[in-house]
């Protein structure tokens, strides 16, 4: 990340808020994405991380305050319109079809067709295969084979499956995770940090949410951390502790205040 060069932010959150009835899961809450960074968000179960990503990946609409995508201001109804802004979501579910193959995987839905003596369409199976190497060549994601059927592949190969698919599009700008490697064992999750690290290098950021700090620490540029609705801070993981983590997720307050001379 250069942030002299490019110092305009790819996404901009500005004091957005939402509540579900009278309890605010998210209080004005704030921050900025740069191009080429991956930015962890960390806090206790009920901060309110997956509130946040969710009105950034247009499942939900703010209350309050305003998002914008390169300076723009933009008001996401659905996920497509998140899409379209260049946000993509991985979901837990990853959405994989077991039976299916990666390629089959990958166009799932949006399969490319051509015409048979220049008249019947046809499946293009030649021209998705060919798109799905330089997809994974473009993004460094080495598999076993791209006709092993997801099934018979690792937790974190599947998981990797499943991000390449968001990827098919070259304009996304913003990857989003909430908690991608919850259900990965150690040597699985660290593949998926891996092929993040991997994307960073290649401009495309990422906003994750994590419970592992080993992961946030490994992986992220800058940690945000949240309380009770707030985003207390955005720190440089470079110049923090594990120690300072925890101690700002479990207080809430940042960690300036640590150091800050008694009043
Ligand atoms: N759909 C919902 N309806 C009502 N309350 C919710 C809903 N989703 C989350 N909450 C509440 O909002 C707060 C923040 O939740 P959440 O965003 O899931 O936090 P986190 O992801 O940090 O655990 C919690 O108190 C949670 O119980
Ligand atoms: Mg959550």
């Amino acid at each position: 990340m250069n942030q002299a060069v490019d110092a305009a932010p790819i996404l901009s959150v500005r004091e957005i808020s939402k509540s579900y009835g009278g309890l605010h899961a998210v209080r004005q809450a704030s921050i900025d994405i740069f191009a080429g960074e991956v930015v962890a968000l960390v806090g206790d179960n009920g901060a309110g991380k997956s509130s946040f990503i969710k009105m950034l990946s247009g499942v939900m609409q703010p209350d309050a305050g305003s998002i914008l995508v390169g300076g723009r201001e933009m008001q996401f109804h659905s996920p497509a319109d998140a899409r379209s802004a260049g946000i993509e979501t991985l979901h837990q579910s990853l959405g994989l079809v077991d039976v299916f193959d990666v390629r089959e995987n990958l166009f799932l839905g949006r399969e490319l067709t051509t015409t048979k003596w220049g008249v019947l369409p046809v499946i293009d199976t030649r021209a998705m295969r060919r798109r799905t190497e330089e997809l994974l060549a473009r993004i460094d994601l080495k598999l076993p084979s791209i006709d092993a059927k997801v099934r018979s592949m690792s937790g974190g190969q599947r998981q990797s499956v499943a991000i390449a698919r968001l990827l098919l599009e070259e304009d996304v700008r913003l990857l989003i995770m909430d908690e991608p490697m919850a259900a990965l064992g150690v040597n699985e999750g660290q593949k998926v940090l891996q092929l993040i690290d991997s994307l960073r290098t290649k401009g495309l950021s990422t906003l994750i949410i994590s419970h592992n700090l080993e992961h946030v620490f490994t992986v992220a540029d800058r940690i945000a951390v949240m309380k009770s609705g707030r985003l207390i801070d955005v720190v440089n993981t470079r110049e923090v502790q594990h120690d300072d983590i925890v101690s700002m997720i479990m207080t809430g307050r940042p960690l300036l205040a640590k150091t800050a001379a008694p009043a």
